[in-house]
């Protein structure tokens, strides 16, 4: 099955991923992680989107793309985008390139968006979420998955937060409408617990 995941910023996408791939054996191809691992690794493409994530604003259009049409390309089977497309264009430029069977719109309040971003926990090594209220790890600080540290987020703080949720309702949220039209979307919702998530999210997806 070839899904996108689309949303808000602290939907839950990353959350409900880890627990759709392994229902559905396919993997996770996630932007915001390709990003943070080449930010940690210190390569070109991190040093150059760095301080673009950090405030909350989109890396451009052409290397967003380029990227997932080249990590695509080995994927033959199906796949979960996640945090792409993000702007009509990367969406058009998808259609061009690689097939979509559904797409998976997170619906959620802001105020659910604030208190997610506000107490999540992201692991440094393998990029696992967890939730200071809602999802504590067994230890705290460290991650249950790989024992690695846990870490806050830069794009967390309060300033890129306001900016992430401007540019999401400025150039993500169109995307809604333009999946639609296309009879691709389905709609999820998002505020309840993880596990009634999980269940709102097979049965929009056909898998029940
Ligand atoms: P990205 O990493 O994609 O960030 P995002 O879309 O803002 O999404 P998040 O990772 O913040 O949230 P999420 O929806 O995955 O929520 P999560 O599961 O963690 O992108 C980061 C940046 O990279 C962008 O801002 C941009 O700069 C750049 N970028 C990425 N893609 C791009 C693109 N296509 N074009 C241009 N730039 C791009 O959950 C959040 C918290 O809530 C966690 O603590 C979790 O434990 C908790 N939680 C989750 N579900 C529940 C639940 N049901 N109940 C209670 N708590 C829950």
């Amino acid at each position: 099955m070839k899904l996108v995941f689309l949303g808000p910023p602290g939907a839950g996408k990353g959350t409900l991923a880890a627990r759709a791939v392994e229902l559905l054996k396919v993997p996770h191809i996630s932007t915001g992680n390709i990003f943070r691992a080449a930010i940690a690794a210190k390569s070109e493409l991190g040093l150059k989107v760095k301080s673009i994530i950090d405030a909350g604003k989109l890396v451009d259009d052409e290397t967003t793309t380029a990227l997932v049409r080249e990590r695509l390309g080995s994927e033959a089977g199906g796949y979960i985008l996640d945090g792409f497309p993000r702007t009509i264009p990367q969406a058009k430029a998808l259609e061009a390139f690689a097939a979509v069977d559904k797409v998976v719109n997170f619906d959620i309040p802001d105020s659910s968006v604030l208190e997610r971003l506000g107490g999540r926990r992201t692991c440094k090594v393998c990029g696992a979420n967890y939730h200071v209220l809602f999802g504590r790890p067994k230890k705290d600080g460290v991650c249950d998955s790989c024992g690695g540290e846990l870490y806050i987020r830069d794009d967390d703080r309060e300033e890129a937060i306001a900016k992430r949720l401007e540019v999401y309702r400025g150039q993500t949220a169109p995307l809604i409408e333009f999946y639609r039209d296309r009879g691709l979307l389905v709609d999820v919702d998002a505020r309840p617990s993880v596990n009634e998530v999980v269940e709102n999210f097979k049965r929009a997806a056909g898998l029940v």
